[in-house]
């Protein structure tokens, strides 16, 4: 098992992003489907969304204990744009998650596991919340995601070889 260091990201921080882009892409796939094949795909969008929550929790904290043994980004763009890329990957699910537990529908399930029980009634602020910023923010982060990838392969092909710290 490798750590993170100045030159390359280890072990750790490469199962998190690329498991975490994996799901990502399912997220974006199920979004993209129209209304009737989105609410067929509803249990396993909030399972894989809840899923993603823990892994950004996780993501988060290895991130600040990784900190200064990581490679450093090259200009305040870089620190900018991963920095709201991390705030949307929080926001995204947890707009989410407080109005499935306001909605009061029903307790939330991850593939068949009850893991949040819902509120005894509509709690009308915490469904507002997802309402107003679930999708929106989701959108928001799949633009800014579709952003990196794009600069990661610029990156690549001017010869800064960034994809190697992720892959290699
Ligand atoms: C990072 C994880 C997540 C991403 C990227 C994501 C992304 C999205 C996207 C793109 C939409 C479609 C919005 C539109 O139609 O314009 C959506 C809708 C929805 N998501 Fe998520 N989602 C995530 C996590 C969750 C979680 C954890 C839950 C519930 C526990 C959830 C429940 C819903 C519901 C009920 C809708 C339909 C209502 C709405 O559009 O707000 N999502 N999500
Ligand atoms: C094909 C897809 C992707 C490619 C090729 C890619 C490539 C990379 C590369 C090369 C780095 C290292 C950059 C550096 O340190 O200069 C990186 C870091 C990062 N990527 Fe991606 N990425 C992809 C998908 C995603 C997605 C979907 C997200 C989030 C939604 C994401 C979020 C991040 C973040 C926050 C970092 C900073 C380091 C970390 O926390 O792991 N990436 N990515």
């Amino acid at each position: 098992m490798r750590s993170d260091n100045g030159q390359t990201y280890g072990t750790i921080s490469r199962i998190l992003h690329w498991s975490m882009a994996l799901c990502f892409g399912f997220m974006l796939y199920t979004g993209l489907l129209d209304e009737e094949s989105f609410r067929s795909l509803l249990p396993y969008h909030k399972s894989v969304g809840t899923i993603l929550m823990v892994l950004i929790i996780l993501r988060v904290i290895w991130a600040k204990i990784n900190r200064k043994n990581r490679p450093q980004p090259s200009n305040i763009f870089v620190v900018l744009g991963h920095s709201v890329l991390y705030l949307l990957m929080v926001l995204v699910p947890l707009t989410a998650l407080i109005r499935q537990y306001g909605g009061a529908r029903g307790p939330l399930e991850v593939f068949g596991v009850k893991v949040m029980d819902d509120a005894a009634q509509k709690i009308e602020w915490m469904t507002s919340i997802g309402n107003s910023l679930h999708g929106t923010l989701a959108w928001a982060l799949f633009v800014l995601a579709a952003g990196h990838i794009i600069m990661a392969i610029y990156h690549q092909i001017k010869g800064e070889k960034i994809l190697n710290r992720m892959m290699h």
